[in-house]
């Protein structure tokens, strides 16, 4: 097998998984969680989430994939011959095209977007207008399959490219932009009239709304704006080189990712209130009406500055979401080539073709297909809700039970510290977590959604 790619340089390391993690999880479904889970005190539990579940899995992600430099499904054959174990490898692969098939859908939304603000479309809108357009296009049949089809040909494009020259290079200039044209946008939002609403549902936990569910979720919202639980960041750190620091890294990603997302919520929700839009029914809809909203508001005096910063918005989502779905595309196109010894072109087509093949039943499940629901849920929320609360969340357990009781210690210990190279005085407490507060934490979860501890009482 040919030698594989690095990424050139640790901070282009940084940002490749920092650009997977940044994505429509932390700016379109972040919201809708929160929305959804009554604000301030889901956010808390959120956070707990990734402190406790997601840093620790993320190292192990990390040490596992630059230990064995393979593929995820490789990596567990490598470290564990023999055995199972390769099962969760491949549970993280099928788990990537499942997410890829629906993802793809809202980011073609957010190329519609981008062209209605490009032909500024947005001008003189008022909510209820916002609402109208979004609720005509997102039924419809043929616009959002074409953009949904153009956005999986644009992440196979940059695939095929191969990891340094496209990932790295796009993930280096276009995540700084994001992150600044966003800090700006918070600003615009707040100070809104009747913002001051939206924030304190940020900030004012009511924790009477905490129940089993809402922890679930938040669990879910952890590990998919991650990445964690099905060895997306695992394929990337297959590629890391051996000085790069996988604490550091993995702290580093943890915290970008959640500024992000909290500051997405500090966009959407104090202008969601300030135009009267209530968070737990706005669903989908609040990065594609109530956002629209915000730079008309913000800007009425100022339309040319409405329209620049609703175009550059748009387009770094859209970014934001590609540097995402690359690295859930590569970890199906590393798996293929490499364990099906294909070129790689060949596995990234097949790839593509079954995403589009099955984002058409997500795209269609709003409008034609929109009668076809599980508990309420159409076929795009399915593929969400399967995804999210089941896939990554069992992936997560069995990594971090790999990880903790599996893997030999002086290899976990070599790879933290880069053999011996920095100090990692947290190994201990990192490796009881993996043991038994993560599994135990997860199960327990999982458990109480589906009513089993109830049973118990
Ligand atoms: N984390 C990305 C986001 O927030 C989506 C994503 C990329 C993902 N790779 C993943 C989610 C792996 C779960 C697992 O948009």
């Amino acid at each position: 097998m040919s030698k594989r790619e690095n990424f050139g340089t640790k901070i282009g390391a940084v940002l490749a998984a920092a650009g997977s993690a940044v994505g429509l999880g932390n700016i379109w479904r972040f919201p809708i969680e929160t929305g959804k889970n009554g604000g301030a005190a889901f956010i808390l539990v959120y956070i707990a989430c990734i402190i406790l579940l997601g840093l620790p899995l993320m190292m192990s992600e990390f040490l596992i994939g630059r230990n064995t430099q393979a593929n995820t499904a490789r990596a567990y054959q490598k470290l564990a011959p023999g055995t199972s174990w390769k099962w969760v490898g491949r549970l993280g692969v099928f788990t990537a095209f499942f997410i890829m098939s629906y993802y793809g859908v809202i980011a073609g939304w957010t190329i519609e977007y981008a062209v209605l603000a490009i032909g500024n479309q947005f001008a003189g809108k008022t909510p209820a207008e916002f609402a109208q357009v979004f609720t005509d296009f997102s039924s419809s049949t043929w616009l959002p399959l074409l953009w949904m089809v153009v956005f999986v040909l644009m992440t196979h494009f940059v695939i095929v490219k191969g990891v340094t020259k496209g990932i790295e290079r796009w993930s280096k200039v276009l995540m700084p932009m994001l992150f600044i044209i966003i800090m700006i946008l918070v600003g615009c939002s707040v100070t809104l009239p009747n913002a001051s609403e939206g924030v304190s549902f940020l900030l004012k936990p009511e924790w009477s709304k905490v129940d089993g569910s809402v922890v679930l979720s938040a669990m879910g919202q952890a590990f998919f704006s991650l990445s964690l639980g099905m060895g997306c960041l695992c394929t990337y750190a297959s590629y890391f080189d051996k000085n790069t620091s996988l604490g550091k890294t993995a702290v580093q990603v943890c915290v970008i990712d959640t500024i992000i997302a909290l500051m997405a919520g500090f966009i959407i929700f104090p202008s969601a209130f300030s135009v009267g839009i209530r968070p737990e029914e706005s669903g989908p809809a609040l990065l594609f009406i109530t956002l629209p909203n915000v730079f008309q508001q913000a800007f009425a005096g100022a339309p040319w500055i409405a329209y620049i910063f609703s175009v550059m918005f748009y387009l770094l989502v859209i970014v934001a979401a590609l540097t995402s779905t690359i690295s859930l595309h590569e970890v199906v196109t590393s798996y293929m080539a490499e364990e099906f010894h294909m070129p790689r072109k060949k596995a990234a087509a097949w790839e593509t073709g079954g995403i589009i093949f099955f984002g058409i039943f997500c795209s269609l499940s709003f409008g034609v297909l929109s009668g076809i629901t599980v508990g309420g849920e159409n076929i795009f929320g399915i593929f969400d809700w399967v995804a999210a609360k089941i896939c990554l969340p069992v992936g997560g357990m069995f990594i971090s039970l790999f990880a903790g009781w599996y893997l030999d210690k002086k290899l976990f210990r070599d790879e933290i510290t880069n053999y011996g190279e920095s100090r990692a005085p947290y190994v201990k407490i990192l490796i009881f977590i993996l043991r038994y507060v993560a599994p135990v934490a997860i199960l327990a979860i999982l458990l109480n959604e589906i009513g089993v501890l109830s049973l118990l009482n």
